[in-house]
């Protein structure tokens, strides 16, 4: 069984998603080893402990430097022999050694379809707002690599959802959610479990 972290800092959908995926049986060779949080009252810590996933809490302001927090977090990952991490709403950018000790092991979600609206600037709520301003009529998600560029590791996997002349930023959140993000992070996962993703440069193959 390979050890997966999941590192978080608010209400924790997606790492419902994960728990819920391992409950079903759908996570087949992975663990929900850790939930980190990068805030003690984060809603995610909550249903961590509802499912009975140990957790942590490693807060940014306890740190003076992001190189300082990021050796607090690898010391925790370490301590609890992670082999994959999976950034689900994860509000901070680690430093490029979190990205080099982990190469291809650090999986994110991200709420578009890149390389649009992606890097920096492009969090939360931010994300679909641009996306209607913009005009487009598909939007959709990223789940991918982690490495030093922002949303810009190998691509895992990619879903779309269709832009509706009427959506508000909250309600286009919830729908690329609910079809793209909740379905596209627990599959990836599974699948990095059982050794089916393979980096091939910038590109991702899944292995049969
Ligand atoms: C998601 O939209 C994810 O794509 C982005 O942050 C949000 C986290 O939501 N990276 P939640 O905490 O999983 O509910």
């Amino acid at each position: 069984m390979l050890k997966v972290a999941v590192l978080v800092s608010g209400g924790g959908s997606n790492l419902q998603a994960l728990i819920d995926a391992k409950q079903a049986g759908n996570i087949k060779n992975g663990e929900l080893a850790l939930v980190l949080s990068s805030s003690a009252d984060a809603y995610a810590l909550e249903r961590a402990k509802n499912a009975g996933v140990p957790t942590r809490v490693c807060s940014k302001k306890e740190y003076r430097t992001r190189e300082e927090f990021t050796d607090a977090i690898l010391g925790i990952l370490k301590e609890y022999k992670i082999d994959l991490v999976v950034l689900a709403g994860f509000m901070y950018i680690l430093s490029p050694k979190f990205c080099e000790e982990y190469e291809n092991r650090v999986m994110n979600v991200h709420p578009a379809l890149i390389p649009s609206f992606c890097g920096d600037g492009f969090y939360g709520l931010k994300v679909h707002e641009k996306v209607i301003a913009s005009g487009v009529k598909i939007t959709g998600a990223t789940v991918h690599f982690v490495n030093s560029i922002t949303d810009g590791g190998p691509i895992i996997s990619q879903g779309a959802v269709p832009v509706r002349f009427d959506d508000t930023p909250e309600i286009l959140q919830k729908r690329v959610m609910a079809e793209c993000e909740w379905k596209l992070l627990p599959q990836a996962v599974d699948l990095f479990c059982q050794g089916k993703l393979r980096v091939v440069g910038s590109r991702v193959e899944i292995l049969e």
